[in-house]
C-alpha cells in the first residue's frame, strides 16, 4: 500500500475545500439516513471536521504503531456518538465515494483498494478498542454541575460531579455535551488529580462564536447536566523520569497542568517545578490568587505570570513563549505545554532551539488561537 499516494490525493481533494463534507454527509445520509442521528443538528459548526480527520487518520496507516493509542482512544471515545461495528462499513463507503468523485480521472482502481484497505485496518482497531470498552465502561458519563464560577466575562471554572467513577491520569481531557447543545462536543481538560467523591474541575474560556464554550462559560448553573466521554490524551506527567519540570500554560491551557500539579504535590519527593502562566492581559490570569498560594506552600514550586499586552504589568512581560526561553535554560527538564494553537507551537519551537529533547515535551493543543 502506498500511504504517500493516499496523502497525495486527500490534498489533491481538499483544494474543493467545504464542496467536500458537503458530499460525503449527502452521501452518507442518503445511503444510510440511520447516521444521521449521531450529528448535529445544525451541521454549521462541524465545518468538514470529520471528514478532515478521517483522511488524514486512514491516509496515516504507515504510521500505525504510533497512531494505534490515539486510534484505541479514538474508538473508545466514538461510543459516546452512537457509533457501532456497522456503521464503519457505511462511513467508509462514503469516504470512498467522495474521494472518486473529487479525484476524477485520478482514481484509479489501485487507489481505490489502497483506500479501502487503509481504512479496513483503521476502522478495525478503533471497532476492536470500542468492543473491548463495552465491557466495563459506559458509552458516556452523566454529570451534574455542582459549582459555577465566572472568573473573567469569558472564563469560567466548573466542577461537575459524575454519577459512576470515571478512571483518568492528571493532564487527560474529556469530551462534553449539553442537553441545550445536543450532539455539539468539545474537548475539556481535568484541572485536578483524581478525587474520591468523582467530581472534576474544569477551565472553560469562551470562544468568539463558539458553539458550545460560550454555553460552559455562561450559560451554564449549578444542577444543570451534562454528558461526558471516556478520557483521552497523552499529556501525562512521566512519574519515572528524575528531570525537574517545566509547566507552561497559556490561558485556560492551565487546566491540565494543574491537574498534574497536584499530582506532583502528592509525591514523597517532588521535583522542581516551574510553572508559567501565561495571558494578553492580568485579567486573564483568571486563576493566579490559587496558584501563589501553592508556591508558598510548596518550596519545589515557582510560579511566574505574565502578560503579552498590558503595558503596566509589574511582572513578566512579553510573549509566553519568549519569557520561557529568556528565564531558563530547560535542557535537563520535562516540558509540559498547553493552551492555544500559536503559543503551543513557539513554546515547542523554543525549547527545541534550546536544545531540550522532543521526547521530553509534551503537548496539549487547543485547537484555538488568542484573538
Ligand atoms: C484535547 C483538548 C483539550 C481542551 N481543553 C480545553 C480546556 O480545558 N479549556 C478550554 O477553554 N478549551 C479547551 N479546549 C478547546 C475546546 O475543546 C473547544 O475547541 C473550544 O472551547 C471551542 O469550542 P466551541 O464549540 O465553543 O467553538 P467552535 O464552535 O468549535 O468554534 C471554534 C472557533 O471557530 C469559529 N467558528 C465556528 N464556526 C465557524 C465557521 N462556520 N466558520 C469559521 N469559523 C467558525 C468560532 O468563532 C470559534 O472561534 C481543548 C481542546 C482539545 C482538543
Ligand atoms: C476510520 C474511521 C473513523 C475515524 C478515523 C474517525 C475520526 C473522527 C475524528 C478524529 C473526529 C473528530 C473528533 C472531535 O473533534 O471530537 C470524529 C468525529 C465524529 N465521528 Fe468519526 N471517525 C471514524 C468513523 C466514524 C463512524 C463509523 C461514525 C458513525 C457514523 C463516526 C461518527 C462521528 C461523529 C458523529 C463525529 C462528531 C461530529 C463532528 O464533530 O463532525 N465516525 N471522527
Amino acid at each position: 500500500m502506498d500511504a504517500q499516494r493516499l496523502k497525495d490525493s486527500f490534498a489533491h481533494v481538499a483544494m474543493h475545500g467545504d464542496e467536500v463534507p458537503l458530499f460525503f454527509y449527502a452521501d452518507l445520509f442518503l445511503h444510510h439516513p440511520e447516521t444521521r442521528d449521531l450529528f448535529p443538528v445544525s451541521m454549521a459548526h462541524q465545518r468538514g471536521r470529520l471528514v478532515q480527520a478521517l483522511a488524514t487518520t486512514v491516509s496515516n496507516v504507515d504510521n500505525l504503531e504510533t497512531l494505534r493509542p490515539l486510534l484505541e482512544d479514538l474508538g473508545r471515545d466514538h461510543r459516546k456518538f452512537g457509533a457501532v461495528a456497522a456503521h464503519y462499513p457505511a462511513v467508509g463507503n462514503s469516504l470512498l465515494t467522495t474521494l472518486a468523485h473529487f479525484c476524477g480521472d485520478g482514481w484509479t482502481e489501485d487507489l481505490a483498494s489502497d483506500w479501502a484497505a487503509a481504512y479496513e485496518i483503521i476502522a478495525q482497531v478503533m471497532v476492536q478498542a470500542a468492543r473491548e470498552d463495552e465491557a466495563h465502561r459506559p458509552a458516556y458519563w452523566d454529570a451534574t454541575v455542582m459549582a459555577h464560577e465566572r472568573r473573567r466575562f469569558d472564563i469560567a471554572v466548573l466542577r461537575l460531579a459524575v454519577e459512576e467513577p470515571l478512571e483518568y491520569l492528571p493532564g487527560q481531557s474529556v469530551s462534553m455535551e449539553s442537553s441545550k447543545r445536543p450532539r455539539l462536543w468539545r474537548f475539556y481538560s481535568m484541572a485536578n488529580a483524581p478525587r474520591p467523591d468523582s467530581t472534576m474541575d474544569f477551565h472553560v474560556r469562551m470562544l468568539d462564536g463558539g458553539a458550545l464554550s460560550s454555553h460552559l462559560a455562561r450559560g451554564l448553573e449549578v444542577g444543570g447536566r451534562l454528558r461526558i466521554g471516556s478520557p483521552v490524551g497523552t499529556l501525562t506527567y512521566d512519574g519515572q523520569s528524575a528531570r525537574d519540570v517545566l509547566l507552561v500554560a497559556g490561558s485556560t491551557g492551565l487546566a491540565p497542568l494543574k491537574a498534574i500539579l497536584e499530582q506532583i504535590s502528592g509525591q514523597a519527593d517532588p521535583p522542581r517545578v516551574h510553572l508559567f502562566f501565561g495571558a494578553s492581559t492580568a485579567d486573564g490570569l483568571y486563576d493566579l490568587p490559587d496558584l501563589e498560594k501553592l508556591a508558598a506552600q510548596f518550596p519545589w514550586l515557582t510560579v511566574v505570570p505574565s502578560v503579552s499586552r498590558e503595558p503596566g504589568f509589574p511582572g513578566e512581560r512579553g510573549s509566553l513563549p519568549d519569557v520561557v526561553a529568556r528565564s531558563g535554560t530547560w535542557r535537563d527538564h520535562d516540558a509540559y505545554v498547553s493552551g492555544p494553537t500559536g503559543m503551543v507551537e513557539a513554546t515547542m519551537q523554543q525549547l527545541l532551539a534550546q536544545g531540550v529533547p522532543e521526547n521530553q515535551i509534551r503537548v496539549e493543543d487547543f485547537g484555538w488561537s488568542e484573538g
